[in-house]
């Protein structure tokens, strides 16, 4: 094994941290922070940035943190090493997510080079899909990807599923926005024009006049009756797209990090052959619906994402905090 210095490792480390940074995360609340402890990357859950109402278990923050953690591997699989990850190494500190150290030197090969490039690029979509459909090849390739980490992404065939689902996320989005508590946790969240915060969901991040897609997935309300959004011309894009579910066989907080290792992959993947995807997970976050799903369309699995995948036109810009925000290193003396 080759030996590294430890102004090496700390380079490393960095890259990685800054790769990490650009997952998604749900409302970009980028919940996670990381440490760097002589040959260790720790890996943690911020979990003053959880939505207690929204994600009350915190399922959706370790898919958010678990998506960062596979970013974390590609940039250290870039920069020609095998990184050797535990995930949640310690019973006895839950908010210890993984541990990632350097591992043996070996290149990168073609695909994780493919996968790393869309790091930055990759963005959410939140409107309808152009007409040109995601083939078949390409599909049975995201949902290899979601394999590969242990997860499985299912493209729902079905139209009478599509329509349930559909129904679903609109019966969730109406319920949450009459609930005050609920509406108030996700406007900390909303970002209004011109704001210079680096978390949150920014006014130009969905259109103004999203185009409608039959059926009608609904999205969240980010705007919450302002006249926001970015003016991107949507309105001819009203394809539904591909619809998928992200599923894991158990519901643990290993599962979720699993999930969002899975989902990383599948977002990278799809990014680089110009897919989008579109999330509408407003149904996953309340109890009765997530296990109506579970048990009457996805075999008993448990249903960790729901997205539509399909190309758009054009994707707005992102935005994160700073590197040194959530990174910062541990002295010993
Ligand atoms: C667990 C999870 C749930 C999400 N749920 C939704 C959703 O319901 N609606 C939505 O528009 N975006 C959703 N997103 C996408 C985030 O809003 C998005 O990743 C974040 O704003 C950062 O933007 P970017 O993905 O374009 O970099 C979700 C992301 C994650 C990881």
């Amino acid at each position: 094994m080759s030996t590294r210095t430890a102004e090496e490792i700390t380079s490393a480390f960095h890259r990685a941290v800054q790769a990490a940074v650009w997952a998604p995360s749900v409302h970009n609340t980028q919940p996670w922070s990381f440490t760097l402890d002589g040959p260790e990357l720790a890996l943690r859950a911020d979990s003053g940035r959880k939505l207690r109402l929204g994600d009350t278990m915190g399922r959706e923050m370790l898919i958010s943190c678990g998506a960062a953690l596979m970013n974390v591997r590609l940039a250290l699989r870039v920069l020609g090493c095998q990184p050797q990850v535990r995930v949640l190494p310690d019973p006895d500190r839950p908010a210890l997510l993984a541990t990632v150290r350097m591992g043996e030197a070996v290149a990168a090969d073609e695909h994780t080079r493919l996968l790393h490039a869309e790091i930055e690029r990759r963005r959410t979509h939140r409107a309808g899909f152009t007409e040109l459909p995601v083939a078949d090849p390409l599909l049975e390739a995201f949902v290899s990807q979601a394999s590969a980490e242990g997860a499985r992404l299912t493209p729902v065939r079905s139209e009478a599923a599509v329509r349930v689902i559909a129904g679903l996320t609109g019966a969730a989005q109406d319920v949450q926005s009459q609930d005050r508590m609920f509406t108030l946790e996700m406007i900390r969240w909303a970002q209004p024009p011109g704001s210079s915060r680096r978390e949150g969901v920014p006014a130009q991040g969905y259109p103004r006049q999203p185009g409608r897609t039959s059926p009608y997935f609904a999205q969240r309300d980010y705007a919450h009756g302002h006249p926001w959004g970015s003016d991107t011309d949507q309105s001819g894009s009203t394809s539904t797209g591909t619809v998928a579910v992200l599923t894991t066989p158990g519901d643990s907080r290993q599962d979720w990090l699993v999930a969002g290792q899975a989902l990383q992959r599948v977002l990278l993947h799809a990014s680089a052959y110009d897919v989008s995807a579109a999330f509408h997970t407003q149904a996953l976050e309340m109890f009765h619906l997530r296990e109506f799903l579970r048990q009457e369309l996805l075999s008993g699995e448990y249903p960790q994402m729901i997205m539509r995948l399909g190309f758009s036109v054009d994707e707005g810009e992102g935005i994160r905090r700073p590197v040194t925000e959530v990174k910062q290193e541990r002295r010993t003396a």
